[in-house]
């Protein structure tokens, strides 16, 4: 039996990327015959019933839009069977057959539990932390990444006009992937991750040591969730005397707006295309996602059971690369 009628919802931290995936999960599943609700901010507004339709024209102009059109939430209550019985109780009410969820972990844990209690479900992996299995990368991490290479450029100037050392934090919540990627990208003197422990001690002596080699000014580039603070940190160096000035700038929601990068608008593309298949062709439980240079499907049990495997052979290339 075909699928007349899908929702779709954005939920938890917006990404970049957000706004082109809804135009094309819209104008896909209008091309299939199918009619799309838009439901607004997340599983919050999908268990209030904060639902309407969504033309071709609803999701015109919107292509190089940062955030959601759709509003977003962080939803805890979804989490219960109270919370996921009523959001079913709305769908059915509104004649939905099939959905399309676009957010990170905790979205897309949503998105198995409607599947797991029997409706059709199809997650698109949206998270700037870069912190989900099977999806390399997931939508909204090159913008991102693009924004942290922007603005760590233009605090370069700064540094090294000055001689300075900057920490600077980056999100990522409790991973790694955008400090350490950001770090390469920027040339950062030293890394710092949750993934790898590190002291102050060795954190010192590397700025230390990239002053006496005469570099004049020196980048610490942080995640947030790294184990050492970033103001333990910088008073820790301002002791130790380690011969540049010390500075701290934390990123912070910058790197979740914008406008998506010509990447990220392909990956949405891609991917709105590839969920609004899956649910045509009768598919739920799937996660599709950007793997390898091609659009993939696989269970979401199997993408939220598992790790990202960080690389943590580019955390060595990025010393070697910082001499
Ligand atoms: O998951 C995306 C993210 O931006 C994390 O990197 C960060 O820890 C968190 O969301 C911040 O959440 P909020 O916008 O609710 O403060």
């Amino acid at each position: 039996m075909t699928i007349k009628r899908i929702g779709v919802l954005t939920s938890g931290g917006d990404s970049p990327g957000m706004n082109p995936c809804i135009r094309a999960v819209v104008r896909c599943a209008l091309a299939r015959g199918m009619e799309v609700m838009g439901i607004r901010r997340g599983y919050a507004g999908l268990m209030e019933n904060d639902i309407r339709a969504l033309g071709a024209r609803d999701v015109g102009g919107i292509i190089q839009r940062g955030g959601t059109i759709l509003y977003s939430s962080r939803a805890p209550e979804f989490r219960t069977d109270v919370g996921q019985r009523r959001a079913l109780r709305n769908l059915a009410q509104n004649s939905i057959e099939g959905l399309v969820v676009i957010g990170g972990n905790g979205s897309l844990s949503g998105a198995l539990a409607l599947h797991e209690k029997g409706f059709p479900v199809v997650g698109i992996p949206s998270t700037i932390d870069n912190d989900i299995y099977g999806a390399d990368p997931a939508l909204g991490v090159d913008t991102a990444l693009n924004t942290i290479q922007e603005a760590v450029d233009k605090i370069r100037d700064t540094a090294s006009s000055h001689q300075r050392v900057f920490l600077i934090e980056v999100m990522g919540r409790n991973k790694g992937y955008l400090a350490l990627m950001g770090g390469i990208i920027t040339g950062a003197e030293v890394i710092l991750i949750p993934e790898v422990e590190a002291t102050l001690e060795e954190v010192a002596s590397t700025i230390s040591d990239a002053y006496i080699r005469g570099k004049s000014f020196a980048i610490v580039m942080m995640a947030e969730g790294a184990k050492l603070q970033v103001q333990e940190v910088a008073h820790y160096l301002e002791e130790r005397q380690v011969g540049y000035e010390v500075r701290v700038t934390i990123l912070g929601h910058v790197q979740r707006g914008g406008t998506a990068s010509a990447l990220d608008r392909l990956l949405a593309t891609r991917l709105g295309a590839a969920a609004v298949e899956a649910l045509f062709a009768g598919e739920s439980g799937a996660m599709v996602a950007f793997q390898g240079g091609e659009v993939r499907k696989l269970g979401l049990e199997e993408a939220l059971s598992r790790e990202y495997p960080l690389d943590l052979g580019l955390y060595e290339l990025a010393k070697v690369l910082a001499k």
